[in-house]
């Protein structure tokens, strides 16, 4: 449809020369305010993509004058967060550890510091309450790999077991089926005696000829008669806990190719008088020896 311009008779204003149905639309300026709102935001934005970190480049953004960042606004919490909780941690920093222990007052700051360190960095692989996972022991019991007294776990906790650290705790199973130190049949005789270790079958006389074995290949690090050695990191094999499953399948696995948890060094991420309170903390969940 032609547009056609006319002049409306009744105001006085042209017409956009759009017609619907014989309805016309009158050429009505904006109202000012909203004109002037209009122009005040086109200014207000110029002057946000000059202060404020806006346009992308391909390599980076232009940051803004003022050089804001949400990123530095968080690290500056965290700072704030982390100075606050020092503060807190300073009353334990200088103490001996098993001087924390016996004082209430200290030993509540340890706790909870403690819980919060625990439940940020510890939980996903230990559990909640430190009870563990399949490949990742039990804390909250009397059962150590390692050892239980503050000062074990204090180690433990600090360098790591197998973490890479010089001062990691170490540990080697061998790998009997990979490296061929034991043929299958070996292997699956000391399976056999291992089950009745974890109380999952009677003495037979397979199991009697995997004792044999067990005695020649094992008792190095899991001790005479199963109970483990700590001096080399060497697991209980009694008993109904264990890290990698209690199926006959799950102890071929392990004897043919042992897995060789990784526990990090904990004093990459954590300053002292949080590893210590994270000791009292794991000593306090129910195992701690002294
Ligand atoms: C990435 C998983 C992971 C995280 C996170 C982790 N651990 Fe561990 N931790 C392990 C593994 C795996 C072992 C057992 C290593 C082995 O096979 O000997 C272990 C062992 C331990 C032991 C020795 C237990 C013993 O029986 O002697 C202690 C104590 C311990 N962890 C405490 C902690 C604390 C405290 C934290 C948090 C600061 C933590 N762990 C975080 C994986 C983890
Ligand atoms: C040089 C030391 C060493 C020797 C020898 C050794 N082990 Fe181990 N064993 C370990 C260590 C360390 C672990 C824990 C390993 C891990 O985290 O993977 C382990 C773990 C195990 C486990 C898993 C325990 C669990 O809680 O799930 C079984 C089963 C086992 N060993 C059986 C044996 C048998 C059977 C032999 C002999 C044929 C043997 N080991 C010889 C060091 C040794």
């Amino acid at each position: 449809m032609p547009t056609k311009i006319e002049k409306d008779a009744f105001s006085g204003r042209d017409t956009t020369g759009h017609e619907w149905d014989g309805l016309k639309e009158l050429n009505n300026p904006l109202p000012s305010w909203w004109f002037w709102t209009f122009v005040a935001t086109v200014v207000w934005s110029i002057g946000f993509c000059i202060v404020y970190p806006s346009v992308p480049g391909i390599s980076g953004y232009f940051g803004g004058i003022w050089g804001y960042s949400t990123r530095d606004a968080v690290t500056a919490d965290v700072a704030a967060l982390a100075a606050q909780r020092a503060q807190v941690l300073d009353k334990i920093k200088d103490v001996p550890i098993e001087k924390v222990r016996q004082d209430p007052t200290l030993m509540a700051v340890a706790n909870t510091a403690g819980r919060i360190a625990f439940a940020n960095n510890c939980q996903p692989c230990h559990g909640a309450g430190g009870e563990g996972r399949p490949g990742y022991p039990v804390l909250a019991s009397d059962r150590w790999i390692w050892g239980g007294k503050l000062a074990d776990l204090q180690q433990t906790i600090t360098f790591g077991i197998r973490s890479g650290h010089a001062e990691a705790r170490q540990s080697q199973m061998l790998r009997f089926g990979v490296d061929g130190v034991l043929k299958p049949e070996e292997i699956a005789s000391a399976a056999d005696y291992v089950m009745t270790l974890y109380g999952k079958a009677q003495p037979s006389p397979a199991a009697a000829k995997g004792q044999a074995i067990f005695a020649e290949n094992c008792v190095a690090c899991h001790g005479d008669s199963g109970e483990g050695k700590r001096e080399v990191g060497g697991p209980s094999l009694k008993g109904a806990v264990h890290l990698y499953g209690d199926t006959r399948e799950a102890v071929i696995a392990q004897i043919t190719n042992p897995r060789m948890g990784v526990m990090p060094n904990w004093n990459a991420r954590l300053d002292a008088a949080t590893i210590k309170a994270l000791a009292l903390y794991v000593h306090a969940l129910g195992g701690g020896e002294n």
